[in-house]
């Protein structure tokens, strides 16, 4: 079969994008699915930073195999079902997964799906979890990243990096799911466990910050700060249900947080990728407070912490990666409070954009310019 995709080529290409153009949409032959596996339509699918850390080189560049399909939050419909899926059919709706849990290693067994020790293995050497590569260029194997490779007309993915969802759930909010809203509102749910009158900041108000600040509206939470560089972001964050927003970039941003709470907040959730966010991040949480971080900035950056504040202040550094989530359980109940208006993450997809688009949505994103993109494939 042929489908149409979008390929990374190069890792690290100068800005802008949309001059160097280190994506290209090409037609690529793509393989029916194998035993386990699940041929689907991409519907919609959230550009991540995650995908932008690929594509300049914050993330580890033996990482991402080239060439590489990025796209890694997405909501599809299943076309076919390889051997052994009996619990799909097409036309069911499915959310993807960027970790291809295994159910049966350490982790797994401790109901830890995201920490999964098999499945960095395989986003590593971007094949699905079955070994297998799906995509040809001109004959040339085409890698998947991270088990998903959203950025394309069809995809291919293993049955288990994929969760059915009801079909009432608005497409690019459904899309949103994956990510933004597993990581975001699952460092709130299932890293922090918020409960109803605790206090909260976030730090960076991207897709994965913004569904974390509604996940601790729909939490209870009673003072939400929210914190970033940008001033239209801030201006979202108090629509969505902040308390207090304030610019990283102001001096006296730290003293303003301690001073609207009492003190400081008893979570603070770092997810902007700046050192400086992480500061800000462990600042503004009380004595006795926790600062969870689900940024993914490059692996040489260290933590700038004072060691004595730790044990003197007992304060908390907790990593929250995959928000801590067990998709088959959360998947379902926040498909339902995305659809019950609980989670309205479908306020912060502001801009559509079609596979030629992709180069240039990237370069929006990386400066900031959106809060979260959606590529419609077929757009
Ligand atoms: N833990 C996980 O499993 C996981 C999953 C997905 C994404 N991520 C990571 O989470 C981070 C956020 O992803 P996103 O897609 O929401 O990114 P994004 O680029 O959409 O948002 C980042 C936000 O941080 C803000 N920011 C930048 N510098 C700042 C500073 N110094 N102080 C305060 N705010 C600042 C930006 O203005 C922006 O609003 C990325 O590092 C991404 O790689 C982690
Ligand atoms: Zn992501
Ligand atoms: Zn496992």
């Amino acid at each position: 079969m042929k489908t149409k995709a979008a390929i990374l080529w190069t890792i690290g290409a100068a800005r802008p994008y949309a001059d160097s153009r280190p994506l290209t949409v090409e037609e690529v032959d793509i393989d029916g699915p194998g035993p386990g596996e699940v041929l689907l339509a991409i519907r919609a699918a959230g550009l991540c930073h995650s995908d932008l850390s690929a594509i300049d080189g914050v993330r580890p560049r033996e990482r991402t195999p080239l060439p590489i399909i990025l796209g890694h939050e997405a909501v599809g419909e299943v076309l076919e079902t390889g051997a052994g899926v009996d619990d799909l059919a097409p036309g069911d709706r499915v959310v993807t997964l960027f970790v291809p849990s295994c159910g049966q290693c350490a982790m797994c067994l401790e109901g830890r799906p995201a920490l999964c020790v098999t499945a960095p293995q395989y986003s590593g050497a971007g094949t699905l979890a079955s070994g297998a590569i799906r995509f040809r260029h001109g004959g040339r194997p085409v890698h998947h990243y991270v088990g998903v490779a959203a950025f394309a007309e069809m995809t291919v993915m293993m049955r288990r990096s994929l969760v059915k969802i009801d079909a009432d759930v608005p497409t690019d909010a459904a899309a949103l799911i994956g990510c933004a809203v597993l990581t975001g509102a699952g460092a709130v749910f299932n890293t922090a466990r918020l409960r109803p009158g605790e206090s909260v900041a976030v730090v960076g108000l991207g897709g994965v910050g913004l569904s974390a600040l509604m996940g601790a509206r729909a939490a209870g939470a009673s003072d939400i700060v929210a914190i970033d560089v940008s001033e239209p972001k801030l201006a979202l964050a108090r629509e969505l249900g902040a308390t207090f927003a304030v610019s990283a970039s102001d001096p006296e941003c730290v003293a303003k947080v301690r001073a609207a709470t009492g003190g400081g907040v008893h979570f603070a959730f770092e997810m902007a990728g700046a050192a400086q966010a992480m500061e800000i991040a462990y600042q503004v949480t009380r004595r006795g407070g926790t600062t969870i971080i689900g940024s993914i900035p490059a692996s040489d950056v260290r933590l700038p912490v004072g060691h004595a504040s730790v044990v003197a202040e007992e304060r908390t550094i907790k990593g929250s990666y995959f928000g801590s989530s067990v998709p088959v359980r959360d998947v379902p109940r926040y498909a339902r409070m995305v659809r019950d208006g609980r989670l309205p993450v479908g306020r912060i997809a502001d801009r559509r954009v079609g596979l030629g688009d992709l180069n240039a949505a990237f370069d929006a994103l990386a400066e900031g310019r959106t809060m979260r993109q959606i590529l419609v494939p077929g757009l």
